[in-house]
């Protein structure tokens, strides 16, 4: 039954439709208000089927809904009306994040974090965060009676009842679902709560599939686990980290962990760990297994500490990055834009081996809605560096510099118009590969993603410098050997 939370934020959303052109063409982005980390990510019914964190009444964070997208290909999607508000006395506080999974009778069950306050007996207020469940048909989502399903009072006493948080359930071979939570022991850092079902509504409690330990930040929010090429992904946002020369940035960052999984025990034995990206604006990734079997990550591409960096007097904040396919190849997690990305793809241009000396401009290459793929000789070339400017006008661009000196690429967004003090700069270094350094580029009206060398490594960043700067120019100090291929992107109408 539909509550008056749930269609009040329906109507609201209906009336407050935000036109398309002032928003991201082919990126998911808050249907108006606010937006944060994408939620059961699923194929379902024929279709993708995206939720998210949502505040439709302002362009901050506030209590959560879920708001609900649906697409054929991962790259035109459509809205459908909000599913879940915050209508029950566990979750009054927010309908925290969560996933989706079909169930054994073709219904579609999602589970989140009902959050609720609760009053301690010395007069403090105190979240209580415990799972819960809805199922719906692809379009309208039923709370289940009997919520929540897994409570923090039932946790062994050293796990926490107040960081207990965004479910994500998979599916083993034999059918049996595991789900996998963040929460935190007694020393503050973070762990993953490992619990199995037999038909996604009884859940039982089986082991701490990893420990923290204090490594890498502390609270680990938005686990996802799941087998790829032969190993074991867990990929977590953890919040507080220090910084890690060459690796890891303070902050909210985000980790892979590649390794081995032993179901009997329920215990994740880590061989290597990585960022997941190595820009400003990536956070709280989510992954679906497509029918032909690829496993395909979204994110939320913003950072928790960079909210202040947007467009001023809009009613959106808040977008997901491109969703990309993942493999593993030497231990490593690669990342490629999802391949459905070429269907938007037009206008070709290619300059095969150009020299760029000095201040450069290519006829055709410009744009804010682009896929463009540079490949830089570095044996060939005497500059120290490339840098090219994209959204550039006469008073804006971001930079995007390959140091060939230190094998390095910088994002940098000071001059894009950001009027806020926020993080503006990240650096990433790159191995170069067979004497070339290769860097894909996906803009669009809102963002800049990086890949380079065939994705190993990534770096997402978002940019609100008004839609019109489109220039791209190239400068160097020597003379550099390229190869560009650049592609317009048709944005949605
Ligand atoms: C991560 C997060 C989650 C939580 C949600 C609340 O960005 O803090 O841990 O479920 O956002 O909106």
């Amino acid at each position: 039954m539909s509550s008056e939370k749930l269609e009040q934020a329906i109507n609201y959303e209906n009336e407050n439709a935000v036109e398309k052109t002032k928003k991201p063409g082919f990126h998911v982005a808050a249907r108006t208000g606010w937006m944060n980390d994408p939620n059961g990510f699923s194929f379902y019914d024929g279709k993708y089927h995206l939720f998210y964190q949502y505040h439709p009444y302002e362009t901050q964070w506030g209590p959560m809904h879920w708001a609900h997208v649906i697409s054929d290909d991962c790259i035109h999607w459509s809205n459908m009306p909000t599913v879940l508000a915050p209508d029950k006395e566990y979750d009054s506080f927010g309908c925290f994040s969560g996933s989706a999974v079909t169930l054994a009778d073709g219904r579609h069950l999602l589970m989140y974090t009902g959050v609720a306050k609760h009053q301690t007996a010395d007069g403090r207020e105190l979240e209580l965060q415990n799972q819960c469940l809805a199922v719906g048909d692809g379009v309208t989502y039923e709370k289940y009676e009997q919520n929540p399903v897994i409570e923090g009072k039932d946790l062994p006493a050293w796990c926490s009842k107040v960081d207990f948080r965004d479910p994500k359930i998979g599916v083993y071979e034999d059918g049996t679902y595991y789900c996998v939570v963040g929460n935190r022991p007694a020393d503050g850092s973070g762990q993953i709560l490992l619990f199995e079902s037999q038909n996604g509504f009884q859940w039982n409690y089986k082991n701490v599939l990893i420990r923290n330990q204090n490594r890498f930040g502390k609270m680990w929010e938005c686990p996802d686990f799941f087998e790829l090429d032969g190993k074991w992904i867990l990929l977590t946002s953890p919040q507080d980290m220090l910084a890690e020369a060459g690796k890891y940035s303070s902050g909210n960052g985000t980790l892979c962990l590649v390794g081995n999984y032993n179901r009997e025990n329920g215990t994740f034995s880590e061989e290597k760990d990585q960022p997941i990206d190595f820009g400003i604006d990536f956070y709280a990734p989510q992954t679906v297994l497509t029918p032909d079997g690829r496993r395909v990550m979204i994110a939320w591409m913003q950072n928790w500490d960079t909210c202040s960096y947007r467009i001023a007097n809009t009613e959106w904040f808040g977008q997901m990055t491109l969703p990309r396919e993942l493999s593993v190849k030497n231990g490593k997690l690669i990342q490629t834009p999802i391949r459905e990305i070429e269907s938007i793809r037009t206008n070709k241009i290619v300059y095969e081996n150009v020299c760029c000396k000095g201040d450069m401009q290519y006829e055709g290459i410009q744009g804010r809605s682009i896929d463009m793929e540079l490949s830089v000789s570095t044996q060939t070339s005497t500059g120290t560096y490339l840098d090219i400017h994209v959204a550039e006008d006469s008073k804006n661009y971001t930079l995007v510099r390959i140091d060939l000196l230190r094998n390095e690429v910088e994002v940098n967004r000071e001059y894009a118009g950001v009027v806020r003090s926020v993080v503006n700069q990240r650096k990433c270094k790159i191995d170069p590969m067979q004497k070339q350094i290769k860097m894909r580029m996906i803009m669009d009206r809102y963002s800049v993603e990086l890949f380079m060398n065939d994705g190993e490594k990534t770096m997402t960043t978002t940019i609100y410098t008004d839609e019109k700067a489109d220039q791209i120019s190239f400068h160097t100090d020597g003379e550099v050997e390229m190869s560009i291929i650049k592609y317009d992107l048709e944005i949605q109408k």
